[in-house]
């Protein structure tokens, strides 16, 4: 891809109004945690939007639950986390109280004019640890959240938050978990205002977003360890697929996994091996989550990277 391609998306699309205060959080973030451990890691589907007063936008499946679930295993094991997300996707923590789930663990007690809400008594052993590692992370602030929706609002993004980083040197890992679209309707062709039905079914061309892997680990952040993940609906295409991304992006680690099976299986794929990290229904059943084991795996990848990089 030439520089030309994504240099062109920038100039094409506005930055979100709220990039310069993006900026500002994830450079006073980076500045208090180095020379520690941090992660980017991205989080929840993109949107497209077909009218720029949007009222309709095209989306994709993802919930945002690899990403919120991950960033709680970097937290477990040191590092700092940007987490940045889908805006109400799934975020770490909250993510175990969703929908309706919250409100069947309380109950109500009155007596007299007193009314009390209290965590039902089977629930505390749930709740505790999740609240107690949230409450950490917040007091020694080792989280930042921000926020995207669009597939541009993400591109700014994801390139201050890069730009930021570049001083974390090896210390920092990216984690590219988000679902982002790859294709998208160019600025000057989109319509202002709603589509009108009354003017027949819109014919809509939709055109290739640059692959940001490209400046991302060659300019953006070159000394970083950069894991991004590949998606495919067809298992037969999964490693060819990630051994091109690999070969063409030259980062070092691509996670493939199966839109049907990612929740119990994945596939870590290098550019010199690829083995398989895999649940079975026992685990499972009892409630473990296969991030737990890829952001173990993760971690080590990322240790070697370090230690490579410093003998140098
Ligand atoms: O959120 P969940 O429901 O838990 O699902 C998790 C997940 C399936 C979304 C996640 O595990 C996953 O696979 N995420 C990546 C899906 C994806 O977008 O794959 P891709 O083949 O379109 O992109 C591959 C890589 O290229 C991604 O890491 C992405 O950051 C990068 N990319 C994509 C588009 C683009 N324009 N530029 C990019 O650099």
């Amino acid at each position: 891809m030439s520089t030309a391609e994504w240099e062109h998306f920038y100039a094409s699309h506005a930055p979100p109004a709220e990039l310069p205060e993006h900026r500002q959080q994830i450079t006073d973030f980076c500045k208090h945690h180095q020379p520690n451990k941090i992660v980017l890691l991205t989080s929840g589907g993109t949107t497209v939007p077909l009218e720029h007063n949007t009222v309709r936008f095209v989306d994709n499946f993802s919930a945002g639950t690899r990403g919120a679930a991950s960033a709680e295993y970097f937290l477990d094991n040191g590092y700092a986390v940007i987490f940045m997300y889908r805006q109400k996707s799934l975020e770490p923590f909250s993510r175990h109280f969703g929908g309706q789930k919250f409100l069947d663990m309380l109950e109500i007690q009155e007596k007299g004019s007193d009314v009390a809400i209290n965590v039902k008594s089977n629930y505390i052993n749930t709740i505790k640890p999740i609240l107690s590692k949230y409450k950490s992370a917040h007091r020694e602030n080792k989280i930042l959240y921000v926020s995207f929706t669009t597939v541009s609002d993400y591109l700014w993004l994801l390139r201050v938050a890069c730009e930021c980083l570049t001083s974390s040197g090896a210390n920092c890992l990216l984690y590219l978990a988000a679902a982002v679209s790859d294709f998208y309707v160019p600025s000057n062709e989109m319509p202002t205002h709603k589509m009108q039905s009354g003017e027949g079914a819109p014919v809509i061309q939709l055109q290739l977003v640059p692959k940001m892997l490209t400046p991302l680990v060659n300019n953006w952040v070159p000394r970083a360890y950069v894991v991004s993940f590949k998606l495919e609906t067809d298992e037969n295409l999964l490693i060819s697929k990630s051994r091109h991304a690999l070969n063409k992006y030259k980062h070092k680690l691509v996670i493939a996994n199966v839109l049907q099976t990612r929740r119990h299986q994945v596939t870590f794929v290098t550019p010199e091996t690829s083995f398989v990290i895999n649940l079975n229904t026992e685990e499972m059943d009892s409630g473990i989550e296969i991030e737990e084991s890829i952001v173990k795996n993760v971690i080590s990848c990322h240790k070697e990277h370090i230690k490579q990089l410093d003998s140098h």
